[in-house]
């Protein structure tokens, strides 16, 4: 019996010592392919910091990484995530979205935000929820940039 967990053991090891050399390609892209959504957006200060602390890790071309994301499967875990979320909404491509997509992301973000589903819960574990009053400031934000997405939708619509 001993004998059969030291194998388990050993051929684990193995296993993560081998995964160590996957390293996924890294979410660097650099925090300027964010301005054009916050030229349109405007976030205040507060929300800009809220943004990039809670939300631009995984929407976002750039991420900022924590030590442990160099080990995997962590590594691998974070990586997912990233691809995921930005799949859904990357503030990076902003430029290339529809005035409707853009309108709607943001009202994605408001019920996201609201139902508590957004930052991801396993994200919140180490970063923390978002508390009062960054889940109103963020609403309000989010509220008021829809408004010109939601008056150019009307203008092109006569
Ligand atoms: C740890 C990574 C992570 C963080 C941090 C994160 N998200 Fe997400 N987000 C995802 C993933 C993955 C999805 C897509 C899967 C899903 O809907 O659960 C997603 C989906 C979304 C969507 C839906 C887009 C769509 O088309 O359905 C919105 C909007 C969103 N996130 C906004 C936010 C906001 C705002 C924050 C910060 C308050 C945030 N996210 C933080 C990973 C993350």
């Amino acid at each position: 019996m001993i004998k059969l967990f030291q194998i388990v053991g050993v051929i684990l090891l193995v296993v993560l010592i081998g995964i160590q050399f996957v390293r996924p390609q890294k979410n660097n892209g650099g925090y300027e392919s964010i301005m054009y959504f916050e030229n349109e957006t405007k976030p205040s200060v507060q929300v800009a910091s809220i943004l990039k602390e809670s939300c631009y890790d995984c929407h976002s071309n750039q991420t900022q990484y924590p030590w442990y994301a160099e080990i995997a499967p962590v590594s691998l875990w974070l990586e997912e995530h990233i691809e995921h979320g930005k799949e859904h909404f990357n503030v990076s491509e902003w430029k290339t979205y529809s005035v409707k997509k853009k309108d709607h992301k943001l009202e994605e973000l408001i019920e996201m935000v609201e139902a508590e589903e957004m930052p991801l819960e396993s994200y919140t574990w180490i970063h923390g929820k978002l508390e009062e009053p960054e889940k109103s400031m963020l609403l309000q934000w989010a509220g008021l940039a829809r408004l010109q997405y939601k008056n150019q939708l009307q203008v092109s619509r006569k």
